[in-house]
């Protein structure tokens, strides 16, 4: 199975995988970010294809199009977004139906969308979490796979709760992806 890694963040997330000596195939990335040097570090091919347009005139569609021809040059089987600053449209979702994964900063179906972590806090929860679900083109809300609850501590701002949250991704999401991997390959 070959998997293609999709982030735009700090890529602790996609390091995580890495770390689980799980083979990633290709890294794809939306802007400059630290996953491109450390995909580079890994000897690991990287596509940037950076997204210019962040306002109403920005293609989705064409985007999720040029993604598509990005990943098929690399016979991708398996895409897991980690941290993919960019909402996908129909045409990624249907090249890579139900082989697409994801990981969220929150307890799903509670708190989907960009700031799962500050609503949460908001709201103020005393137990939210990740989850690692099949990604659709309605966000966050793909078949469950996986969860994990991380405890809101009475201190806790945006930023210590997503580290600690994803402090608890980073051994979730390979763990999942690894037996999402094994599936796929005894049913192939
Ligand atoms: C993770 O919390 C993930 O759930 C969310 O984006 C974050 C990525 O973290 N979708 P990083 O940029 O890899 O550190």
């Amino acid at each position: 199975m070959r998997l293609a890694v999709l982030a735009s963040g700090t890529g602790s997330i996609y390091k995580a995988i890495v770390d689980a000596n799980i083979d990633v195939a290709v890294v794809l990335v939306d802007r400059p970010c630290a996953a491109i040097d450390l995909a580079n570090t890994n000897q690991t091919p990287c596509i940037t294809l950076e997204r210019r347009q962040f306002g109403p005139d920005f293609d989705r569609t064409q985007f999720s199009c040029d993604v598509v021809a990005a990943l098929t040059e690399f016979n991708i089987d398996v895409v897991a977004m980690a941290g993919f600053g960019t909402v996908l449209d129909a045409p990624f979702f249907e090249a890579y139906e139900g082989r697409v994964l994801n990981t969220h900063p929150a307890l799903l179906p509670s708190f989907p969308g960009w700031h799962g972590v500050r609503d949460a806090l908001r709201r103020g929860v005393k137990i939210t979490g990740c989850t690692v679900h099949i990604a659709t083109l309605d966000v966050d809300e793909g078949p469950i796979l996986a969860q994990a609850a991380v405890e809101v501590l009475d201190d806790d701002n945006e930023a210590t709760l997503h580290e600690r949250i994803k402090s608890t991704e980073r051994h979730l999401y390979p763990d999942t992806i690894k037996k999402f991997l094994a599936d796929m390959e005894a049913h192939t």
